[in-house]
């Protein structure tokens, strides 16, 4: 079954404590935490601080999506998250820091940008949990779905079949009822959605499932 990974990016943060509680009750199977430095995305987000002062008011899985240079360095400051997922665009050193990730034992994801191709990552694919699939350029939430990432989700799903990996496939960007339906399709286990969520979570969440 699909799961719905909420974006907290789009969170009102004044009342945080009762959308955790809203996601929770509508549903929501994973929190998806957007870290950015404000060098590899042109915005800042938040840091192991606000994770952990989450992880006191939720019981969901942490989903965390570090959109920063030097993940390596950076991975192991993010203790309270499940699965720390970091950009195959971001750094040379993609197998160190799937082991890094590992050694706190925590799932470990590699995500790709809408113009890198999975052939750049299929080295590395019998070792991931996850594989993160952009669907918009990262940094902002609340743009538009770029649907020609859509063939790459169909490959990650032949791939891992053909070879019997285990790693979920996960989109992220623009997905709404719409964009999220054929991204269901295409093959993905998670998708991650913030505006969408966030302005009627009842409803929303439910209508991704459908
Ligand atoms: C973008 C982030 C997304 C973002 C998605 O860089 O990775 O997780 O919050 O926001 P929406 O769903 O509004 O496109
Ligand atoms: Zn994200």
């Amino acid at each position: 079954m699909i799961k719905v990974a909420p974006s907290l990016l789009s969170a009102d943060y004044t009342d945080l404590k009762n959308q955790l509680r809203q996601l929770k009750q509508a549903g929501a199977d994973w929190l998806h935490f957007d870290v950015m430095d404000g060098h590899f995305v042109p915005n800042l987000s938040f840091g192991p601080k606000i994770l952990s002062d989450v992880k006191k008011e939720s019981d969901l899985f942490l989903d965390v999506h570090i959109m920063v240079y030097q993940p390596d360095r950076i991975a192991p400051w993010f203790s309270d998250a499940d699965l720390i997922t970091f950009h195959y665009e971001a750094t040379p050193r993609i197998k160190e820091t799937i082991d890094i990730i590992h050694a706190m034992n925590k799932k470990a994801g590699l995500s790709i940008k809408p113009k890198t191709e999975v052939s750049a990552i299929t080295d590395h694919l019998k070792d991931l949990d996850l594989v993160l699939v952009m669907s918009v350029e990262p940094g902002f939430g609340g743009q538009s779905f770029d649907e020609s990432v859509l063939p790459k989700v169909r490959e990650l799903k032949r791939i891992r079949e053909e070879k019997n990996y285990s790693y979920l496939i996960e989109i992220d960007g623009g997905i709404n009822e719409k964009t999220g339906r054929s991204a269901k399709e295409a093959g993905c286990d998670v998708l991650v959605a913030g505006s969408y969520v966030f302005k009627d979570i009842d409803h929303n969440i439910a209508a991704l499932r459908k």
